[in-house]
């Protein structure tokens, strides 16, 4: 096999290589995936190989109560949903109705509806309802919703936490656009808003792993609750 050139053409090849040899899904996410397509959902579900991580870090974690915020069409959440202890429960938030009828479609065919919980509507709108519920704290939070949004996400996630609580948030890197101080795009304002607040915040401890693969030049932020 000739080896691919270079950038993003490796990285979506290195991706698969893994992809099939150590996390080839099974027909649940391959349908859910299928689903998202055919309903015209965005593109942008976490990989298989992210899926992947996601699902690994429930199982250290072992959380009872995973909060999810942006669940499109389910894949991040069946991932997540998979690796619960008996018992847990996650609580995905999405504000379109379309993207929350296909993910109840790909949760109930995953077997995984049971556990989860989908809220609809806008995040900052049922955030506080869930504090008012007394539904925290939760022990594990993924932030992955719209992007300007991502410093109130992490104030909430805060409040909804308690110590030991593990946070990864989505898509901070984007294309190292996130260095850039004078961007005037609302994504990364938000992004550059959140890290901010991560570094006058003494109850969380945090770190960036930079990502590249099929999805391209990105990253998470992984932090932990500690006091
Ligand atoms: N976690 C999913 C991908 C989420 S994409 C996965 O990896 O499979 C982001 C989702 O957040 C979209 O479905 C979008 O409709 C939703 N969203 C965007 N802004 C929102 C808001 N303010 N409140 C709730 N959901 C929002
Ligand atoms: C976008 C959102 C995501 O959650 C993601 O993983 C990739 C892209 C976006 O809004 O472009
Ligand atoms: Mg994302």
């Amino acid at each position: 096999m000739a080896l691919p050139k270079s950038g993003r053409q490796l990285w979506t090849a290195v991706d698969e290589y893994f992809r099939a040899l150590i996390a080839p899904g099974d027909k649940y996410l391959e349908a859910a995936v299928k689903a998202n397509r055919k309903a015209g959902l965005p593109a942008i579900d976490v990989s298989p190989l992210q899926g992947q991580h996601l699902n690994i870090l429930v199982r250290m974690t072992q959380p009872k109560r995973v909060l999810e915020i942006g669940t499109l069409g389910g894949y991040s959440t069946i991932c997540m949903a998979r690796a619960l202890p008996v018992g847990g429960r996650i609580v995905t938030l999405e504000f379109s109705p379309r993207h929350a009828e296909v993910a109840r479609k790909n949760l109930k065919n995953a077997g995984v509806l049971d556990r989860v919980d989908m809220r609809m509507g806008p995040a900052l709108h049922i955030l506080p309802i869930l504090e008012s519920e007394g539904a925290g704290p939760f022990d594990f939070i993924f932030i992955d919703a719209d992007k300007q949004s991502n410093a109130e996400y992490v104030k909430w996630a805060l409040r909804l936490s308690r110590p030991g609580t593990t946070i990864v948030v989505d898509n901070v890197v984007r294309d190292g656009k996130v260095i850039d101080g004078k961007s005037k795009d609302p994504d990364i304002v938000g992004t550059r808003r959140m890290a901010e607040l991560i570094a006058k915040e003494s109850r969380l401890s945090a770190t960036v792993m930079q990502n590249v693969g099929a999805k391209g030049y990105d990253g998470f932020l992984l932090a932990v609750v500690v006091q």
